[in-house]
Order: C-alpha cells, then structure tokens, then sequence
C-alpha cells in the first residue's frame, strides 16, 4: 500500500544506487512517458543525465517548446534537443502508404537517436519509458498487427547499454500522477494521446511542410476551442486531419479550389473501442469558421462521424 512519495523515494534509492557515477541517456520524444522517465532520472542523478529530444518536426504547435520551458528551463533536465525536420521530410518524400511512412518515421527517429548518442563518451545505460502495459503486450501474440506502432526506444542493436526503465510497474494513469508530482505542468502530463509518428500520419499521403502547417494550425485552433468550450475533459482524443483533396469554394465572388480539414474527436475508454463524441453543433461551427478564416488553403471543414470499429482513431 504505497503512495507516490514512496514509489519516487524508492525509484530514487533504486536508481543511484545503480547508477552510481556513471552516465545515463534517454530518448526524448516530447510524449509523457520519456517526459516523466527523464524527470525522475534527474531527480536521482541531475547532470549524469543526458536526454536527447528528437524534434522530427510533426509534433503540435509549441509542443516541443513547451517540453524544453518545462524540462530544461524550469526543472533543469539536461536536454540535447535535435531539430530534425528536414531530414524526416526528405525521408517522406514521394512516400504516401501509411505503413512505410510509420516505419520511416521510427527508424529515423532511432537513426538519429544514435547519431547523437554516439557523440557522447563513456555512457553505460539508456533508460526507456516503458509502462506496465508495454511489458504486457510485448509478451503476448497479437493475431494480426492494424498499425504498427512508433515509440521511443526500440533499443539500438548495436549499442550495449544496460536498461533502466523505473516505470515498468505504473499505468498510464498513475506516470500522470508521478510527472505532477515531480513539478511537470498539469497540462503537459494529462495531455490527450498522441501517436509517435505525430502529425505524419495525420497528413494523409506525402507529407510537405505546406501541408505540416495547416493540420498543426487547424489542430491548435481546434484545441483551442474545445478548451474554450470546457469540454476538454470530456472528449478522449480530438485533432484534424489533412486528406489531401481539394474541392470548389466561393470566396467573395471568386471561385477557390482548396484543402479540406476533417475533424476527428472520439470518446473512449482505452483506445480500442471509440464512439464519435458529440460535440454542439454551435462549438463545431465556431471551430469550421476559425479554420476557413485562419488556415491559408482551407475552404472546407467536414466531421468525422464513424465509430471505431469499424474506422480506427488515426486516419492513417
Ligand atoms: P488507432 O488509430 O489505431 O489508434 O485507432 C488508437 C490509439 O493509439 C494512438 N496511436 C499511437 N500511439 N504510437 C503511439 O504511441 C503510434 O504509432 C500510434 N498510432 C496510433 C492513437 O492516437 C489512438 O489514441
């Protein structure tokens, strides 16, 4: 029967104890779980970590400032932060099938995880955010693979560290409890679910930078107005997606032939089952108008109304 100080008073213990004066890496994806590992592992050893943030240019608007002002500015962490978006693009090019661009997005990631790791000297362990939930369904046969998944941390063969991964005991809920207690904002740790691939698989077909830009724009209007509607709590997971196609609009007496934004939100209880949430038609209108108004390319907003089964969450 422990609580939160018991566990981080023992995680600390644990990991100096193990430790010792040596060197630690992390690979930093912006997401909550890495966000919480490197809090904790600073907690128990500061500078003797080091973390690497691969910002591959998909994440949401401000998202990655946002970790740098809480992790490295107010707590201190030591963070390498990598602004790789040209590279990720240039891998994307010409690519439009959703699997390839989800395994060329991870093996990036991996690939300059590595780049930078190697630049550092004499660094035994590499510690990895993984949950409960990883260490179970890793050990299990999944009959089929939908999607296959992008996270931190799929460990470089070539590289021998020793492991450390203090929150292989916790679920999802309970790493958002640890991250505010260890002083990480509110917002940043009960932030929705958000996909390794980030805005790459909610661009759908190539991704370009143009196209990057109005989904992370119409996502941050979106968010915005969910907020403003107070019903952030209430729906699970809410974003846009870029299809790609253009349709005929009328602006003031002249035709455009522009990008549609679709919205997604859904209510659900883990992921794997979700309903459409139902969001008043006058906070869908406040958020259609903002978008057409806002987002340079845009002149028609749709709405997602498909349950999973049988659409998945992600479009792609
Ligand atoms: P789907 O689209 O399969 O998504 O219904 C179910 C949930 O998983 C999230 N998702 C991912 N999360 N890495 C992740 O960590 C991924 O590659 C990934 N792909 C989808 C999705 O946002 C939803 O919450």
């Amino acid at each position: 029967n422990w609580t939160m100080d018991d566990f981080i008073e023992m995680q600390v213990a644990e990991i100096k104890a193990e430790v010792g004066d040596k060197k630690v890496i992390l690979g930093l994806s912006g997401g909550v779980d890495s966000s919480v590992t490197a809090t904790l592992l600073h907690k128990a050893i500061g500078d003797q970590l080091t973390a690497i943030f691969v910002d591959h240019g998909m994440l949401r608007k401000d998202e990655g400032d946002q970790v740098m002002q809480a992790l490295n500015k107010d707590l201190g962490v030591n963070i390498i932060r990598v602004n790789a978006q040209k590279r990720f693009l240039n891998k994307l090019k010409g690519v439009t099938e959703p699997e390839k661009k989800r395994k060329i997005i991870g093996r990036e990631f991996i690939e300059v995880f590595n780049e930078e790791a190697q630049k550092l000297q004499d660094v035994d362990f590499l510690a990895q955010g993984t949950l409960y939930t990883d260490v179970i369904e890793s050990g299990t046969n999944t009959a089929q693979t939908i999607k296959s998944h992008h996270n931190v941390g799929g460990l470089p063969e070539d590289m021998h560290f020793k492991l450390i991964e203090p929150l292989r005991k916790l679920f999802k809920d309970e790493v958002r409890v640890l991250g505010e207690k260890l002083g990480i904002p509110h917002d940043l740790v009960w932030r929705q679910p958000f996909p390794g691939p980030g805005l790459g698989i909610r661009v759908i077909g190539e991704v370009t930078e143009d196209k990057l830009k109005i989904v992370r724009e119409s996502d941050a209007i979106l968010r915005d107005e969910i907020k403003k509607a107070g019903l952030q709590e209430d729906i699970w997971q809410y974003f846009t997606v870029l299809p790609g196609i253009r349709s005929v609009g009328v602006m003031g007496d002249g035709r455009t032939y522009d990008y549609t934004i679709g919205i997604r939100a859904v209510t659900s209880i883990d992921g794997m089952t979700a309903d459409f949430a139902h969001i008043p038609w006058d906070v869908l209108s406040k958020i259609s108008t903002r978008i057409i108004d806002e987002c340079d390319h845009v002149n028609r907003v749709v709405y997602d109304v498909t349950s999973k089964p049988p659409a998945t969450i992600e479009w792609e």
